[in-house]
Order: C-alpha cells, then sequence, then structure tokens
C-alpha cells in the first residue's frame, strides 16, 4: 500500500520530523544537525566522482536528477549514489542550461540522467517540484541537506547534514552590505543575516526544500554559491526553481509538447462535432 502511494505521488518523508527544528540550530552542513536516518530525506543524491562527493543532487522522477551547473564544470563522468540506502547509478546525460556561463553565477542550474531509473520505495523517491507561478512567503522555514563542508573550507561529515533556514527576499539580499545587487530574477537567497546556519562547499547541487500544508515537500532552491559560509550578511544563495520549471519540464518530459497538445484538442473536437 505504501509503495503504491509513492509511486504517485510526491514529496513524502516516511519520518516527518524536521531535527534542525526541533533544536533551535546553531552548530553546523554549517549551523545544521546530523540527519543519518534511512531515508530521512529519499530524493536527495550525491554525485561522485572516483567514489568522492562533489555535489548533492536532487530526485525529481525515476531517471533524472536535477543539481548546480557548476557541478559539472571539471569532470563530465560523475556517478550517482542516492543514499540511504546506498544506491549507485552511472549517468547517462547530462544537461547544462544553455544561458549558464562559468565564472557567472547565473543559470546555475544541470539535469542529470540516469543510465537506469530507480524504483521508487518509501526510502527514495522524488521531491514535488513547484508550479511556475508559486510564490513561497518569506517567513516560512526552508531545509538544506547535503554531504557538503562542516564549516568554510572545513571538514566533509560522513552523514547527511540538515538545516533549517528563511528565504530571504531579493531586494533585502541585493542590499550594499549583502550581495549588493548580484541577485538576479534566477536566485533566492535563504539563510540569516546573523549568519551561523548555511550550506557550504559540496553542498552544491542539493535541495532546499518547503512542506506545504500536507507535508508534501517541495523543491524551492539548488544551493549554487555563497560568500564563504554562514558569515553575516552573507546569506547562501540558491538556484530559484520555479524560475526554470518550464525549462526543467521541456528538458525531461518525454511526452511534453505544446503542439500535441493542440493536435489532441483538435481531434477531439473533430469527433464530437462527427458525432453530433
Ligand atoms: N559553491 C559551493 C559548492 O560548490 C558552495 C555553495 C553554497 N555556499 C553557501 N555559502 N551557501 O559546493
Amino acid at each position: 500500500m505504501h509503495s503504491f502511494s509513492f509511486l504517485i505521488v510526491c514529496g513524502l518523508r516516511q519520518n516527518r520530523s524536521v531535527k534542525s527544528i526541533a533544536k533551535a540550530s546553531s552548530l553546523r552542513i554549517v549551523g545544521g544537525l546530523s540527519s543519518a536516518e534511512t531515508g530521512d530525506w529519499p530524493w536527495q543524491a550525491s554525485l561522485q566522482y572516483n567514489n568522492i562527493h562533489r555535489c548533492g543532487a536532487t530526485l525529481i522522477s525515476n531517471t533524472w536528477l536535477v543539481s548546480a551547473a557548476h557541478c559539472f564544470r571539471e569532470e563530465r563522468c560523475l556517478s550517482t549514489l542516492l543514499k540511504p540506502p546506498s544506491l549507485k547509478r552511472s549517468i547517462k546525460t547530462i544537461i547544462i542550461h544553455e544561458k549558464y556561463r562559468y565564472p557567472e553565477h547565473d543559470y546555475d542550474i544541470a539535469l542529470v540522467k540516469l543510465s537506469t531509473q530507480v524504483e521508487f520505495t518509501s526510502h527514495i523517491h522524488r521531491v514535488c517540484l513547484p508550479e511556475p507561478s508559486e510564490t513561497f512567503p518569506y517567513d516560512i522555514y526552508a531545509v538544506i541537506t547535503g554531504w557538503g563542508a562542516l564549516t568554510n573550507d572545513g571538514p566533509t561529515p560522513n552523514a547527511l547534514q540538515e538545516a533549517t533556514v528563511k528565504l530571504i527576499d531579493s531586494n533585502t539580499c541585493n542590499k550594499k552590505e549583502v550581495y549588493d545587487g548580484d541577485i538576479t530574477p534566477r536566485m533566492l537567497c535563504a539563510g540569516y543575516l546573523e549568519g551561523g546556519v548555511d550550506a557550504c562547499q559540496g553542498d552544491s547541487g542539493g535541495p532546499l526544500v518547503t512542506p506545504d500544508s500536507r507535508l508534501m515537500w517541495y523543491l524551492v532552491g539548488i544551493v549554487s554559491w555563497g560568500d564563504e559560509c554562514a558569515k553575516p550578511n552573507k546569506p547562501g544563495v540558491y538556484t530559484r526553481v520555479t524560475y526554470f520549471r518550464d525549462w526543467i519540464t521541456s528538458k525531461t518530459d518525454p511526452g511534453y509538447s505544446p503542439c500535441l497538445a493542440v493536435l489532441v484538442a483538435k481531434r477531439g473536437s473533430a469527433r464530437s462535432e462527427n458525432r453530433s
């Protein structure tokens, strides 16, 4: 019964708690908490090169992950690990956004196609993607997860870390003392202006998610960049997923074709004309 419901829905977590909220976190991602329980964040993947973690990624279907474009600027033969429990897949295709230009951070999004599909279980399944028109209020909490550094340029954890952050509006984030106009419409800031909690090196490509009222989790952002980690006035900057929702659909959905939709509609009306 459970496995069936996971086939048709997205964004559900077996273990519904968010540890980083329960304990007001100010330790360490940076400032997060260890979240090692099996399948706590079922969409989290690790992109690895020679078995070494390089970047995070998020499962959005049986065969597609979304990650950050800057994760692929060096090696292209990464493998991916969905864990826990460990499930390894090699990568078949990488689609980097056509407008991404290293070293700029704009359009920092990539899609990763797995060589073979993964069967969803309660511990491994996709996150929900928001509609392009969706707007997230700034007072809600969101969660970041990853195997990135615990402090700027610091050690990396073995266990997946999670931390709770708040979305920060772009006007605030573009203030002179924050990012001084560097935040484009493709970006979204999250964290705390007082510092202390943030994503860090190695978290890139991973998810920033938020639950809706039914506790289904939506992908709001993709870890992209920041000035070091967890510094005051330097919150994390994320790729804004709503901006890219249609791009993601156009690249990943084999059935997606606006022309086909028109054709189907015409056929339908032709048939009903015949009948009447
Ligand atoms: N760009 C870095 C990476 O490749 C880290 C990005 C997040 N940094 C931050 N302070 N939120 O992993």
